[in-house]
């Protein structure tokens, strides 16, 4: 490091307020700080504004029904199709513009453009596909595929038709495909051959089919040939499972009118865990979802339709379908979709596309921060990347000294950098800075986007001083949250309004949405969101449910208990740590080990792999039965031990710790 280095870095660890660049304030989509109060006096019709960036068939009527809250209606009698949104609507125009730049992971050229014309004619001819095959209106079609251009162009699809689609990550697992499939009751699967990971073609039919085997209905299959080799391609072809290619071909040239769709319709289904064993089908619908993607792709991203946008999520997760396909799309730019891993064939990866697409912004997961800084700059500093105008990230708390490095390594200093805090149950973005407007404080979000009524709170619902902390809520409904979980308005009331709300009343001034994050606020109002206050854990911006790890380990032959914690991680920010209990006559030996690791992956795919697991023959318990979870989050991070006088079992947490430990 030259000594001007030192000095800038210096001053950047002391610096704990960043004011957005000029330059980047001269060309903003959103500018004027008014907007904050303007949103407030003209609450809920501020929210026009997300709207008419969206092309409607049928005006709507009223911008908020919250008669009967919390089941709240966006944009009541309006009516749109999100397909046509995306696509049709930029024909004229931009229909010789690339919608997608989609890059994949082999680097001999295996790249497509889709301008905007050939992505609308692709998803003509597939949407005429999936009607060939019988799916209507209102029919869940399940996604299971990786980061290649069917991806979007399935959704999209499935949009013009009317058909919710469920996308399942392609890293879950064969059982957590099944598990989707059934729980959606989802007749229709797309899927595909294989794909590539570091150099290498994985198989993914089989994990599909094996999910498939546990299904209790039947269900119809089209598959991509990413591979396209005759001998990669499965040969266990029955009537119900269908070429992708072959489907295109019969339907040459189709055109199929996008269906009106109600803006309270079901856009998607996505499944998300929560704090049992039973993921939850969160439902977005088409209007609400769509005007908050959109709006949030041009406030806080400054998505412009000339520019070549980069978010390197996986649209497996809401991320990706909000701000890789939805969004972007929605507002006529250029989306970067890459298949691989931004470590393959090194680390030069995702530096050498930025500069070849010339990418203006790029929105990444703290994870990834984190490895890029421990890779060193040398992978950045050989290539230009000053098409950059902005930096986002999203997924997990970014600690501040990542955010600056981020900021001057990625940024140069010359890019605003938004945190945005927001939830698959939100649909979009919620707590971040606008990027052209007020400072930007590394390591907190920033205050809620304007509209959005956010707070910090204690255990009774009260606001907490600044720089305590206590729980996140949202005071008031947003265009682009859930609707409900899917045929389940029990549990959507149980996990998200009832802890802060009162469910007798049915004004919606009494109804608090509780997103089960800890959180502190500011004397400016600047959010920090501390993680998840439920047993959910963030592994590298993914989310798991302790439980769902905890019954694909009870699940494996000779465990009878288990308990899953998250402790702390360098990269990761959380790893799963899991301690078992075995059964009589089960030896605690490396074969078990290798079986219990083994069972995750099973069950739900290899982000959810243990990171230690560690054998004892209790778990700390209350008196009244309840493991102790903070204290094996103390042993994982080797942390010093809380009070362990409530336990019924004190003298079993030194054992674990020598355990831990020695493992
Ligand atoms: O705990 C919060 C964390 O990620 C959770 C939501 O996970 P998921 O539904 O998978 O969506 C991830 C992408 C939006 C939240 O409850 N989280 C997300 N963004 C942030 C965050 N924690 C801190 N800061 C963030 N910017």
């Amino acid at each position: 490091m030259s000594e001007t280095d030192v000095e800038l870095e210096a001053r950047l660890a002391e610096q704990d307020a960043f004011d957005p660049p000029e330059s980047f304030i001269q060309q903003a989509n959103v500018t004027d700080p008014e907007i904050y109060q303007q949103f407030e006096d003209n609450w809920p019709r501020c929210f026009e504004q997300a709207a008419d960036l969206l092309s409607w068939t049928d005006d709507y009527d009223q911008v908020l029904d919250d008669s009967n809250p919390p089941f709240y209606e966006w944009f009541v009698g309006g009516e749109l199709n999100a397909s046509a949104n995306c696509l049709d609507r930029h024909l004229e125009g931009r229909g010789d513009e690339p919608a997608i730049e989609w890059i994949g992971e082999p680097t001999d050229e295996d790249n497509r453009t889709y301008t905007y014309s050939e992505l609308h004619r692709e998803v003509n001819e597939f949407a005429a596909g999936l009607r060939a095959l019988g799916v209507e209106e209102d029919d869940v079609v399940t996604l299971y595929l990786p980061m290649i251009p069917e991806l979007p162009i399935a959704m999209l699809a499935c949009a013009r038709i009317g058909a919710p689609h469920s996308v399942v990550f392609a890293g879950f697992s064969a059982d957590a495909l099944g598990t989707r499939l059934e729980a959606a009751d989802s007749e229709y699967l797309v899927t595909c051959d294989g794909y590539y990971r570091r150099g290498d073609p994985l198989d993914h039919f089989s994990k599909a089919s094996d999910g498939l085997a546990n299904v209790s209905h039947s269900v119809d299959t089209v598959i991509v040939e990413r591979l396209a080799k005759e001998d990669q391609i499965p040969h266990n072809w029955t009537e119900q499972t269908h070429s992708y290619a072959t489907l295109l071909e019969k339907h040459r040239g189709a055109t199929v009118e996008p269906i009106g769709r109600d803006a309270e319709d079901m856009l998607f289904l996505m499944y998300t865990s929560g704090t049992t064993g039973q993921p939850k089908g969160v439902k977005h619908t088409t209007g609400g979802y769509l005007s908050w993607a959109a709006w949030t792709s041009h406030a806080v991203l400054d998505v412009k339709p000339e520019d070549t946008y980069f978010c390197a999520a996986d649209i497996g997760w809401i991320t990706g379908h909000s701000y890789i396909v939805y969004g972007p799309l929605a507002l006529g730019t250029t989306t970067m979709m890459y298949e691989g891993t931004p470590d393959y064939p090194d680390r030069n990866r995702l530096w050498e596309l930025i500069e070849t697409y010339e990418a203006t912004q790029l929105y990444t997961a703290p994870t990834a921060i984190r490895s890029f800084m421990k890779w060193g700059t040398e992978y950045i500093e050989s290539h230009d990347l000053s098409s950059l105008r902005l930096l986002g990230t999203v997924g997990e708390p970014i600690n501040p000294r990542a955010w600056k490095w981020y900021y001057k390594h990625i940024g140069e200093e010359s890019c605003p950098v938004v945190d945005t805090w927001w939830q698959t149950e939100t649909g979009g973005m919620m707590l971040t800075t606008l990027p052209a407007i007020g400072e930007m404080k590394p390591g907190t979000a920033g205050p809620p986007l304007p509209g959005v009524s956010a707070d910090v709170v204690d255990v009774r619902g009260s606001p907490v001083a600044a720089g305590e902390a206590g729980y996140l809520v949202a005071n008031k409904p947003w265009p682009g949250m859930l609707r409900t979980l899917y045929q389940n308005d029990d549990r959507f009331i149980n996990e998200y309004w009832r802890e802060y709300s009162n469910t007798d009343s049915d004004d919606s001034a009494d109804w608090v949405y509780f997103p089960e994050d800890g959180a502190k606020i500011d004397g400016d109002g600047y959010i920090t969101v501390l993680g998840r206050v439920d047993d959910v854990l963030n592994v590298s911006g993914h989310r798991l449910g302790t439980m769902e790890i905890e019954s694909a380990i009870v699940g494996v032959e000779g465990v009878a208990e288990a308990a899953v914690v998250g402790g702390d991680h360098e990269i990761k920010g959380e790893a799963v740590y899991a301690y078992v209990i075995t059964e009589d006559g089960y030896k605690e030996n490396e074969d078990l080990r290798e079986r219990i690791v083994a069972g995750v992956e099973d069950a739900i795919g290899p982000i959810a792999r243990p990171e230690a697991v560690v054998f004892t023959p209790e778990l700390p318990k209350t008196r009244s039965g309840k493991i102790m979870r903070r204290l094996l989050e103390n042993i994982a991070n080797n942390d010093e031990l809380g009070d362990t006088s409530t336990l019924r079992n004190p003298d079993v947490v030194s054992e674990i710790q020598q355990k831990a430990q020695s493992n």
